[in-house]
C-alpha cells in the first residue's frame, strides 16, 4: 500500500517533469486545450481575429509613429532615449541563440531575455523609421531563436515562455504584419521556424496556469500566442481564464472589496508586476475589439489605486486577511498586514503604471488620485524605460511611448488597415491584407 504511494506520487512528478517541454523528438503536450463556454468576446471562426493584435494593433503603432514623426508629446520626449538605447539598435549583437534554456535553479537565459528585447525593439524602431536595418536585426533575431530554441526546462518555465515568449510573439506579429516578414522554415508540409515553437514549446506549456501573478503571466501571453497562431479554440480559454479562473484571473488577482492584490501580503514587487500583467493582457483583448479593463466596475483600476497608494508610502484603507492567493503556503503566507518588502515606486520596480495611467486616465478620463501620483513619481526618476535588473522583460516599459494616448478616445482597432506584406495604403485610406504586393 504504501509503495504504491510513493510509486504514484512518483509518476506524478515525472509527468510534471516531462509536461515542461520537449520539441526534440515527439512534443510533450499538456492535454487538450479545455473547450471554454462562449462568453463577449469568444471568437467563432479563425477570420474574427485582428492583425496585428497583441499589444498594438495597426492604429495603435500608427498612433506612436504619428506622435514621433510630429515631434508630439509623450511620444517625442520619450522617443530620444528610445531610439538611442541599446537594444534599439540595428548594430545590436546578438547573444544567442542557444538550443537549451532553463528558468529556475538551473536559470541561464539572460541571452534570450537581451535578444528578445532587441527584437521587440527593433520591430518598433522599425515600424517608426521603416529603416531595412532594423526590419533585419528585429527578423534576424526572431529566426535565430526560433528555429534553434528546441526546449526550456526548470520549475518556471512557465515565466520564461510567458514574459519572454510573449515579449519576442509581439516583435514576430509586428513584423509578419506589418513588415510582410515571412519566418525562416516556413513549409507547405509544415514548418520549423518560429511559429512551430510557438506552438508546440510555448503556448502548448502555458497551459498549465499557475496562481495569481504568477498564473497572470500565462493567462497574458496565451492570449497573445493564440492571436498569433488564429487559434480560436485558445484563445476563447485564455480570455475565459482572465474573467473566471478561480487562481489567476482578474478576480483573484484584485479583491473587489478593498483592491487589495492577492500577492499584498507577499510583497510589492509581486503586487506591482500582477498589475502589470493583467493590464497588459486587457490590452491584447483591447486589441481584438473587446474591453475588459471596465469589467467589474473598473476593478483593475481599483487594484491600482490600493497598490499605487500603499507603494507611494501611505497608510491603505483597509487589508483584508482572507483575501490571499491559492498555494500561500508555497511562498510563507497568508499574511496579516501588507507587506513592506520592494515597497516603494523606483526605477527597479515593475513598469505598470504608464499602461494604466493612460488606459483610465487619459483615453477613459477617470480621475484617479493614487494612479496618478504613481504615474508623475515614475516621470520624476526619467519615466518608464526598459528595465534594469535581471528581469528586464518582465513588462515592456517605455509606456509613454508604447501605451499612450493624449486625450480621451474611442479608438479603432480595425485590421483592414492593416497593410499585409510591407505594402501601401490602398484606395479609401484601408490597407491591403492578404493581398500580395
Ligand atoms: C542551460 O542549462 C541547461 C541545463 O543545465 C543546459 O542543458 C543548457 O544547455 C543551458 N543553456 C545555456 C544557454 O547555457
Ligand atoms: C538606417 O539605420 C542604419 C543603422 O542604424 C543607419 O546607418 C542608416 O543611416 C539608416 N538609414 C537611413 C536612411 O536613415
Ligand atoms: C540556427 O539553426 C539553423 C537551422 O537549424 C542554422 O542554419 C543556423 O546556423 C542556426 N544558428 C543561427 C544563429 O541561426
Ligand atoms: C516592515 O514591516 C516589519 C513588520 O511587519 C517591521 O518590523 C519593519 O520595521 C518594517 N520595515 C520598514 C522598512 O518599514
Ligand atoms: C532620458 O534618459 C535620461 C538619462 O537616463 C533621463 O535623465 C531622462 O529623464 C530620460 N528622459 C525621458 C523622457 O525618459
Amino acid at each position: 500500500m504504501k509503495l504504491f504511494a510513493i510509486l504514484l506520487a512518483l509518476s506524478s512528478i515525472s509527468c510534471r517533469v516531462l509536461a515542461t517541454g520537449g520539441l526534440n523528438g515527439l512534443p510533450v503536450l499538456n492535454g487538450p486545450i479545455p473547450i471554454a463556454p462562449l462568453i463577449t468576446g469568444s471568437k467563432t471562426r479563425v477570420g474574427d481575429f485582428v492583425h496585428p493584435g497583441l499589444w498594438h494593433t495597426h492604429d495603435d503603432l500608427e498612433r506612436i509613429r504619428d506622435g514621433v514623426l510630429q515631434n508630439k508629446d509623450p511620444w517625442a520626449k520619450v522617443w530620444v532615449n528610445f531610439s538611442s538605447d541599446s537594444y534599439s539598435q540595428a548594430s545590436y549583437e546578438m547573444q544567442g541563440p542557444h538550443a537549451v534554456l532553463c528558468r529556475g535553479s538551473c536559470s541561464n537565459y539572460t541571452s534570450f531575455t537581451n535578444d528578445v528585447r532587441a527584437a521587440y525593439q527593433n520591430a518598433i524602431m522599425w515600424y517608426v523609421t521603416k529603416n531595412q536595418s532594423h526590419w533585419d536585426r528585429a527578423t534576424t533575431i526572431i529566426d535565430a531563436w526560433g528555429t534553434n530554441l528546441t526546449n526550456i526546462i526548470g520549475t518556471d518555465t512557465s515565466l520564461l515562455v510567458g514574459l519572454e515568449g510573449d515579449m519576442l510573439a509581439n516583435a514576430a506579429e509586428i513584423m509578419r504584419w506589418e513588415g510582410g516578414w515571412v519566418e525562416a522554415g516556413a513549409e507547405w508540409y509544415g514548418g520549423s521556424g518560429f511559429s512551430n515553437q510557438l506552438y508546440w514549446l510555448f503556448a502548448r506549456q502555458s497551459i498549465i496556469i499557475g496562481q495569481a501573478n504568477y498564473g497572470m503571466v500565462s493567462i497574458k501571453a496565451l492570449l497573445s500566442f493564440a492571436v498569433y497562431l488564429d487559434d480560436v479554440a485558445m484563445y476563447n480559454y485564455a480570455l475565459y481564464a482572465y474573467l473566471n479562473e478561480p487562481c489567476a484571473g482578474l478576480y483573484a488577482n484584485i479583491d473587489a472589496k478593498t483592491g487589495q492584490s492577492a500577492e499584498t501580503g507577499r510583497d510589492q514587487g509581486h503586487a506591482m508586476g500582477g498589475l502589470g500583467w493583467t493590464a497588459e493582457a486587457a490590452r491584447t483583448i483591447q486589441s481584438q475589439g473587446t474591453d475588459v479593463y471596465g469589467e467589474g466596475n473598473n476593478l483593475l483600476l481599483l487594484g491600482a489605486e490600493y497598490t499605487a497608494q500603499y507603494n507611494l508610502g501611505y497608510d491603505v484603507p483597509s487589508f483584508d486577511p482572507t483575501f490571499y492567493r491559492c498555494e500561500a503556503i508555497l511562498i510563507n503566507g497568508p499574511w496579516a498586514v501588507p507587506s513592506n518588502i520592494s515597497r516603494g515606486i523606483s526605477e527597479t520596480s515593475p513598469q505598470v503604471w504608464d499602461i494604466l495611467y493612460y488606459q483610465y486616465v487619459v483615453k477613459r478620463g477617470i480621475n484617479s488620485k493614487w494612479l496618478t501620483k504613481a504615474k508623475q513619481a515614475i516621470d520624476s526618476l526619467g519615466g518608464e524605460e526598459h528595465p534594469y535588473g535581471s528581469s528586464p522583460d518582465d513588462h515592456p516599459g517605455w509606456g509613454d511611448l508604447l501605451f499612450s494616448y493624449d486625450s480621451k478616445c474611442t479608438c479603432r482597432n480595425d485590421n483592414s488597415l492593416t497593410i499585409w506584406g510591407g505594402g501601401s495604403i490602398g484606395p479609401n485610406g484601408l490597407g491591403n491584407i492578404n493581398a500580395a504586393t
